[in-house]
């Protein structure tokens, strides 16, 4: 009875230890997304992906449109996380946009923090719209 009771804690301690472990991967990606975010990204994107003009859905005087915000203000949590690493990998000049792709510029590791960053910049609610749709 001992040893079940030992050994019921033993797991409950390691279970408690892992979902913390788990967190702090979590967070360690984000903050590499951040850092690759506001080295890559944060110039046409805006600061927390915030956007840099009022109105992203207007055309710029040279006829292209802005980058829009990617903080959940706009149409990228529409997308799956396939889509949005391909717009990562090869931009929008495949649907006739300005954006390039940073497909050779970037590790994996930091693409995937890239989708990290930018989901937890969303709303608790955009981000439950979403798993449940993606199920990320
Ligand atoms: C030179 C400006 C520029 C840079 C740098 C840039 N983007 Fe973009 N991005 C755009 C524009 C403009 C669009 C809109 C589509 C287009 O015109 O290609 C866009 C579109 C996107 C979209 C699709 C948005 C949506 O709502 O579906 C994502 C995702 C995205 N960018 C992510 C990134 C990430 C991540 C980086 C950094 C690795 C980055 N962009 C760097 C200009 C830029």
């Amino acid at each position: 009875m001992k040893l079940l009771i030992i050994l019921s804690s033993v797991l409950f301690l390691s279970a408690c230890f892992d979902s913390g472990d788990a967190q702090e991967k979590e967070a360690n990606k984000v903050q590499l997304g951040k850092t690759t975010f506001d080295k890559h990204c944060l110039v046409c994107h805006g600061k927390a992906g915030g956007g840099i003009v009022k109105d992203w859905k207007k055309r710029q005087a040279d006829g292209n449109f802005p980058a829009p915000p990617l903080n959940g203000t706009a149409h990228t949590w529409h997308h799956s996380p396939t889509q949005l690493l391909r717009t990562i990998n090869d931009g929008g000049v495949q649907f006739g946009g300005q954006m390039l792709g940073f497909k050779n510029q970037l590790s994996e590791a930091e693409k995937q923090a890239l989708l990290d960053y930018i989901y937890s910049l969303w709303s608790k609610n955009i981000q439950q719209k979403y798993d449940a749709r993606f199920s990320k």
